[in-house]
C-alpha cells in the first residue's frame, strides 16, 4: 500500500493505450492512492468515463465548461486537490498542447493551475514519437515541468509498426511512482510526530460543556500528510467528528487537563509537536456531579472559570522538549503582531497564523489560508488552498528546521 495517501489525478488522453488505463486506475487504487480521472474528449472515443467511476469510486471529469461540475469541485479545486498528476496515455497532441501552455480542455487547464509534481506516460506510433517536433516537446516539457518520464517501451505496436512508442505497462507506471515516493519519503521516514487536533469540552455537570467551533480537520489532516510521509503520528484528538487517517496512532481526550496528561506522555523526545488543537483557555471551577436544574425565580446562574493548563507552553518548557514545537494562532484582528508575540512568549519554533474573522475559511471550513512565522524570522505566506494539501506544504516548511540532515 505504498501510494497511501496519495491523492492521483490520472490524466487520460486519446490513444490506444487508453484501455490500458482502466487497469492502470485499478492498480494505483489498490496501491492505497485515492483516484481522480480525467478524459480529454480525444480518451473518450476509446474507453467510456463510467469504466472509471466503477473503478476508482469517483465519476470520471470529462468537461471543462460544465456549471454542476463547477458548482462542486471545481477545476482549480480540482488541481489544488492532487498530489500528483499522472498523464497516462500522453498522445503527441497532449505533449504539443501542454508544451504551448494551451488550457483548451479540463486536463490541459488542470495542468496548468496545479502546482502537483508531474509524470509523464507516452503513448503513440514509433514515428510520432522520434519525430522532431515531438522530441523538441519532450525537451520543453522538460525545462518547463520537471516531469518524471514513465517511458515510452520499445516494442510491437497496435499499429502493426515496431520500436520506440509503446506505453510502459500499468504495473511498472505504479511501481516507477512506488520508487518516487520511497524515495521522498526520506525527511519524515522514521520521524516522531504528535499532533494534537479538534476542540475542547470543559464540563459544566454531566450534560453541560463549554468548547468551540475547532472541526480538527487541519490537525488531522496534518496527522495524515506526516504518516504519508513516512513518520511516526500519535494524534491527540478532542471530541471530533473525523477518521482517524491511516497508520496514525489515536488518542481520544475530552478536556484540556485530559489533553495535557496525553500530550505530557507523548511529546518528550519527539521531533515534531504540532500543537493544532483548540484548547479551552478557561474550565469550570467546580463542575457539578449532577444536572444542574433550572431553578424558579432565579434569572442569573454564574460560573466560575479558572485557567486551564497551557499545553503548547508547557510542551515547550519540557525537559525532553520536541526538537521543534509548532503552535497555531487562530486570531480575529492584528493576526500578525500576536503570531510573534505568541511565538516569544511560548518558546515556539514556528507559528501558523490564521484569520478567523473570516467565514470562508478556517475553523470548520475545508480550505485555509495561513502565514507561517519561524523563530529565525522566517515568513511563509501559504494562498488559500484545501486543508489536506496545506498540510503538505507545512510539512515542508517544518522540514526546513531540521538543518542536521
Ligand atoms: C485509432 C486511433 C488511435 C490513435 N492512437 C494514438 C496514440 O496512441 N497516440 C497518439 O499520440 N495519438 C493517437 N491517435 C491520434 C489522437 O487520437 C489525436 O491526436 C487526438 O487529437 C488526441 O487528442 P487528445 O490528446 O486531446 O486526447 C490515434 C487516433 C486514432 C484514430
Amino acid at each position: 500500500m505504498s501510494l497511501q495517501g496519495q491523492r492521483i489525478l490520472l490524466g487520460i488522453s486519446g490513444g490506444i493505450a487508453a484501455y490500458k488505463s482502466a487497469e492502470l486506475a485499478r492498480l494505483l487504487s489498490k496501491a492505497g492512492a485515492e483516484v481522480q480521472v480525467v478524459m480529454t474528449p480525444g480518451a473518450q472515443a476509446f474507453i467510456t468515463p463510467l469504466t472509471f467511476q466503477a473503478l476508482t469510486g469517483r465519476p470520471a471529469r470529462t468537461e471543462l465548461l460544465d456549471e454542476d461540475a463547477e458548482q462542486g469541485m471545481g477545476h482549480i479545486e480540482l488541481a489544488r486537490w492532487a498530489t500528483l498528476v499522472l498523464l497516462a496515455p500522453a498522445t503527441a497532441s497532449l505533449l504539443a498542447r501542454m508544451r504551448a501552455g494551451m488550457a483548451d480542455d479540463l486536463l490541459t487547464t488542470v495542468l496548468l493551475a496545479s502546482q502537483a509534481p508531474v509524470a509523464i506516460a507516452p503513448a503513440m506510433n514509433q514515428a510520432m514519437w522520434a519525430h522532431a517536433a515531438t522530441q523538441a516537446n519532450v525537451q520543453g516539457l522538460t525545462e518547463l515541468y520537471d516531469p518524471q518520464w514513465i517511458g515510452p517501451d520499445s516494442g510491437d505496436q497496435a499499429c502493426g509498426d515496431f520500436g520506440a512508442g509503446r506505453m510502459s505497462e500499468p504495473a511498472a507506471i505504479v511501481q516507477a511512482l512506488q520508487e518516487r515516493f520511497a524515495e521522498k519519503k526520506s525527511a519524515w521516514a522514521g520521524r516522531r510526530v504528535v499532533v494534537t487536533a479538534g476542540p475542547t469540552r470543559e464540563a459544566i455537570d454531566p450534560v453541560r460543556y463549554l468548547s468551540n467551533h475547532s472541526s480538527g480537520r487541519m490537525g488531522f489532516a496534518l496527522a495524515e500528510a506526516a504518516a504519508r510521509q513516512g513518520a511516526q503520528v500519535v494524534l491527540i484528538s478532542g471530541p471530533v467528528q473525523l477518521a482517524t487517517p491511516p497508520g496514525v496512532e489515536r488518542i481520544d481526550v475530552e478536556s484540556a487537563q485530559d489533553m495535557w496528561q496525553a500530550a505530557q506522555t507523548a511529546a518528550p523526545k519527539a521531533d515534531l509537536f504540532i500543537g493544532a488543537a483548540a484548547v479551552a483557555d478557561y474550565r469550570v471551577e467546580n463542575p457539578s456531579d449532577q444536572k444542574q436544574k433550572k431553578q424558579q425565580g432565579k434569572n442569573e446562574w454564574q460560573l466560575t472559570l479558572v485557567q486551564n493548563p497551557d499545553i503548547i507552553d508547557g510542551v515547550s518548557r519540557l525537559k525532553d522538549r520536541p526538537k521543534q514545537v509548532v503552535g497555531f494562532a487562530a486570531e480575529t484582528q492584528d493576526v500578525e503582531r500576536y503570531a510573534w508575540d505568541k511565538l516569544a512568549r511560548k518558546n515556539l519554533d514556528w507559528i501558523v497564523a490564521n484569520d478567523v474573522s473570516r467565514t470562508d475559511i478556517g475553523f470548520n471550513s475545508d480550505d485555509n489560508e495561513v502565514t507561517v512565522f519561524g523563530r529565525q524570522n522566517e515568513r511563509y505566506d501559504i494562498g488559500r488552498q484545501p486543508k489536506s494539501v496545506l498540510a503538505d506544504a507545512l510539512l515542508d516548511v517544518f522540514a526546513r528546521g531540521f538543518p542536521e540532515d
